[in-house]
């Protein structure tokens, strides 16, 4: 079946083709990764697309606490997603206390389900991805100008892939799954 080999045969992506990036196809990368779940539907997942190449590389030089791995990647990129989600929404009660013990956890669960759903839309419209955690939070926020009441969630390279990663090896089934009969 089609979505459960799009899921398996999604890789993460480091180097990409030095070509334009059409906006027309992120939208529709949206439009897909829209209908993630998320916490009561508050859908609170930003995609801010950089194009601006001297934007990209700022934050490659600048903020990504000086990881050399990362630094590589992004310097060269025809398109970064700065993945950003609204403060105080996820996981809320109206009157802003917490619904649950976990407290702010469901903010970034949900940024995580929606990164994976725009990775997997991505992949499915021809676009290769790899997430990335290791940032400055408040620089990259900085150099884009990220609107007050948002955080940046992660970064995501997209672009034509330029290499065909094997899978990383995964666990066993048998180590992941615990049936409690
Ligand atoms: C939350 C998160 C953070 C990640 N951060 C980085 C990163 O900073 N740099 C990087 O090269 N890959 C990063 N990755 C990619 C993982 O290394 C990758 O998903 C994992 O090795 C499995 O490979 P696959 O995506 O090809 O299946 C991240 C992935 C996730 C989900």
């Amino acid at each position: 079946m089609e979505l459960l080999n799009g899921i398996k045969e999604r890789r993460s992506v480091r180097k990409f083709q030095d070509e334009e990036i059409s906006v027309a196809d992120i939208e529709k990368i949206v439009d897909v990764a829209r209908f993630a779940p998320t916490w009561k539907n508050t859908q609170t997942a930003r995609y801010n697309l950089v194009l601006d190449k001297a934007v990209i590389a700022r934050i490659a030089d600048e903020a990504v606490l000086g990881n050399e791995w990362n630094q590589n990647i992004i310097k060269n990129l025809p398109a970064l997603v700065v993945q950003t989600t609204v403060d105080k929404r996820s996981g809320y009660e109206r009157d802003g206390s917490f619904t649950t013990s976990k407290g702010t956890h469901w903010q970034s669960y949900d940024a995580g389900l929606c990164g994976e759903a725009f990775c997997l839309a991505a992949h499915g419209f021809g676009y290769a991805t790899v997430i990335m955690g290791i940032f400055d939070e408040a620089k990259v926020a900085e150099i884009i100008s990220i609107p007050e009441g948002e955080s940046v969630s992660a970064l995501i390279a997209i672009g034509h892939a330029a290499e065909e990663p094997a899978a990383p090896k995964r666990k066993e089934v048998a180590d992941l799954l615990r049936v409690i009969k």
